[in-house]
């Protein structure tokens, strides 16, 4: 199994492979390259049972490696410098790769050091979480936290090519997985109404990471990506709809932290799909939550609050406060992206307070 996808951005391309063996493609091209490389890979990789081949392990072990700590509250300035320190005590120049392996935290960090280093160094990335692979390695977002808002500084970085090799998946925990899936039903949902049934068909072989039915589920989830940020990188237009459950599962991000221990990304905004499902109804006497709500639960993700383990109760009036203070709230009113139809979206801007809390208590009780 190999998919060859050519991303294009205002006519820089490089090439996405995806395949059960792309570490393979990944060795050819570093044995290939001219001049130096240097990986930064997420410390679970430490851990020779997490290698998804012993070509993979034989590559680390011949490689410089800076093994950077994994975990969101790692995605820092400090961690930032540390990866610069790396670059400049290994001398590199604009021609040296850095390769990145790990998760959207790593990836997310070496693509910013990466990209203020001699003002841009080649970048390659390995994505080895489901969120990685689906979502941050693709569309050139790099970026760390800082003051608890997340990826408050960042910059637009593109790779010279990525490597997706779907065995990475195997060793990743359950938690972590079905996040990264929240992405791909958001994505069904708002752009593709055939991804929709295909994962609604598929769910057991998915959740059970059948190898010829996950390769199709990421080759589609990054076709859809590569496509809605290569003709809005900036995030101006079309690329805002990626943002579909955000504005509500930010605001429950923010009640938690950045500390992910919680309430994950996913599971965020699974609970903001679930709202916006409810507020399209309510605003358009639509019935779009039950079917939204159904494709959700079947990958075990939470529809209802009730669903985490968390004691904390929460306060309708905070989650409100949250949003007031989002880089979404506009003059026009609160910009929520929604879904009448499966397979399509649409930004509205939303001013009534009281409909915005009815969403919310729908996904609290
Ligand atoms: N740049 C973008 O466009 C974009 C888009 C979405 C998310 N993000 C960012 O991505 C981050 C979330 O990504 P994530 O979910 O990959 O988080 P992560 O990088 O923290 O990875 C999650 C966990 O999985 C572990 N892990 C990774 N690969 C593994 C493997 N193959 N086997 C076992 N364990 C493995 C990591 O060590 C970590 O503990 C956030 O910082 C978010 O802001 C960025």
């Amino acid at each position: 199994m190999l998919s060859i996808l050519e991303a294009n951005y205002r006519g820089e391309k490089y090439p996405i492979y995806i395949s059960d063996n792309a570490i393979k493609q990944l060795e050819i091209h570093l044995r290939s390259l001219k001049n130096n490389y240097l990986i930064i890979c997420d410390d679970v990789f430490k851990d020779k049972k997490k290698h998804p081949d012993e070509k993979f392990s034989k590559i680390l072990k011949n490689s410089k490696v800076l093994y950077f700590k994994s975990g969101i509250k790692n995605k820092t300035s400090k961690y930032a410098d540390k990866i610069i320190e790396f670059f400049y005590k290994n001398s590199i120049s604009r021609d040296c790769e850095i390769i990145s392996i790990g998760g959207g935290v790593v990836g997310d960090i070496v693509g910013f050091a990466a990209s203020i280093y001699h003002r841009g160094l080649k970048l390659i990335h390995v994505p080895t979480s489901m969120t990685s692979m689906i979502d941050s390695s693709i569309g050139g977002k790099t970026g760390f936290n800082r003051n608890d808002v997340v990826n408050l500084c960042g910059t637009y970085f593109h790779p010279k090519s990525s490597f997706i090799d779907i065995r990475f998946l195997k060793t990743l925990n359950q938690r972590d997985l079905i996040s990264g899936l929240a992405e791909i039903i958001k994505k069904a949902i708002i752009f593709d109404e055939e991804l929709f049934d295909f994962l609604d068909k598929n769910k057991d072989d998915i959740l059970k990471l059948t190898p010829k039915i996950i390769f199709e589920t990421i080759v589609k989830s990054v076709k859809i990506k590569l496509l809605i940020t290569t003709s809005d990188e900036k995030e101006s237009n079309q690329r805002l709809l990626l943002n579909y459950g955000h504005t509500f599962g930010q605001a429950l991000e923010g009640y938690f932290g950045i500390n992910q221990k919680f309430l994950t990304h996913g599971e965020a905004v699974s609970l903001g799909i679930v709202a916006a499902s409810k507020l399209v109804d309510q605003k358009y006497n639509l019935n779009t939550v039950k079917a939204n709500k159904l494709l959700l639960k079947n990958f075990k993700l939470p529809t209802n609050f009730s669903d985490l383990k968390i004691k904390k109760k929460i306060n309708v009036k905070n989650l409100i406060k949250n949003l007031n203070n989002d880089k979404k709230r506009t003059i026009h009113g609160m910009r929520f992206i929604i879904s009448k139809k499966k397979g399509t979206g649409q930004i509205i801007y939303e001013t009534d307070k009281n409909l915005i809390k009815k969403c919310f208590k729908s996904i609290l009780s």
